[in-house]
């Protein structure tokens, strides 16, 4: 037998948080809507004198930020990229006002979110930094697509890779070859400029007819689920007009029902 709630619910849910003047907080907002903050990311929200947040969060949340709070917009989307180095900048240069600065990353900030580099440039700088975690779209979004990415007896490892194939600390081919070998389940962000060239090197180790879904705009009313295999992946998304961010995964969980 279960136990009862027999009290009503208590008032001041939200846990309680100190909020430094002079410090910044780096925190994940998960992927899509607003249910996926947390809710010590939510405390910090409410205490805050500035936020600086990226593209991929639901701005929809700022209105319960307090009166009088600064936002500032510090996205890089395909458009408009806001480069990283002014973005330390301005972290450094709020928190040296005084000001409570909360730094709203989509996701988790570690997980290709520069919350690390953040944290080291501040660190050096003198200022204290806290980081939160956030519900990463790696594995949030598919769960909330319906596709377990482990699932005893068809997939007992995953990995994950960006698709921005040859820049500078990201994949490669050669990378993205060994985690295709290594792992059941593949991963991939930032998949959609060069999904042409990530099939062709996937394709190298694993089958054409592999089950592939694409999770676009994932946990937002406009999600879209693209289930097919990894040779007619290039095509079907240029017939749907794919356009980021979009959300990989590669392996038989993909094909699960
Ligand atoms: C720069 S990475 C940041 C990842 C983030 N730190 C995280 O943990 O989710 C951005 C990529 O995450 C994926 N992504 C984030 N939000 C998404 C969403 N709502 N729908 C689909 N993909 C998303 C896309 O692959 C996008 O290109």
């Amino acid at each position: 037998m279960g136990r009862t709630v027999r009290s009503p619910p208590r008032k001041g849910w939200l846990p309680s948080v100190t909020f430094r003047p002079g410090t910044v907080v780096i925190t994940g907002a998960g992927p899509g809507d607003l249910g996926h903050v947390s809710l010590l990311a939510f405390a910090y929200l409410r205490k805050a004198d500035v936020i600086i947040y990226d593209r991929l969060t639901d701005h929809s949340i700022f209105q319960h930020a307090r009166k009088g709070t600064e936002l500032i917009y510090a996205g890089k989307g395909p458009r408009r990229k806001v480069q990283q180095a002014r973005i330390n900048l301005l972290l450094r240069d709020q928190a040296r006002k005084g000001k409570r600065v909360l730094r709203w990353k989509g996701g988790d900030p570690y997980i290709y979110g520069r919350g690390y580099d953040e944290r080291q440039f501040l660190e050096e700088a003198g200022i204290p930094v806290r980081c939160l975690p956030g519900i990463s779209s790696v594995t949030g979004l598919p769960t909330i697509a319906g596709i377990p990415v482990l699932h005893r007896g068809t997939a007992s490892t995953f990995g994950v890779f960006t698709g921005e194939l040859g820049k500078e600390n990201t994949s490669d081919g050669i990378s993205l070859q060994r985690i295709a070998l290594a792992c059941d389940t593949l991963i991939g962000v930032m998949v959609v400029k060069k999904l042409g060239l990530i099939v062709k090197e996937l394709r190298k180790v694993r089958r054409a007819d592999e089950p592939v879904a694409l999770i676009v705009e994932g946990a937002t009313p406009r999600q879209k689920v693209l289930r097919t295999t990894l040779a007619k992946l290039p095509e079907l998304a240029r017939r749907q007009k794919v356009t980021s961010p979009a959300l990989l995964i590669v392996g038989k969980v993909a094909a699960l029902p």
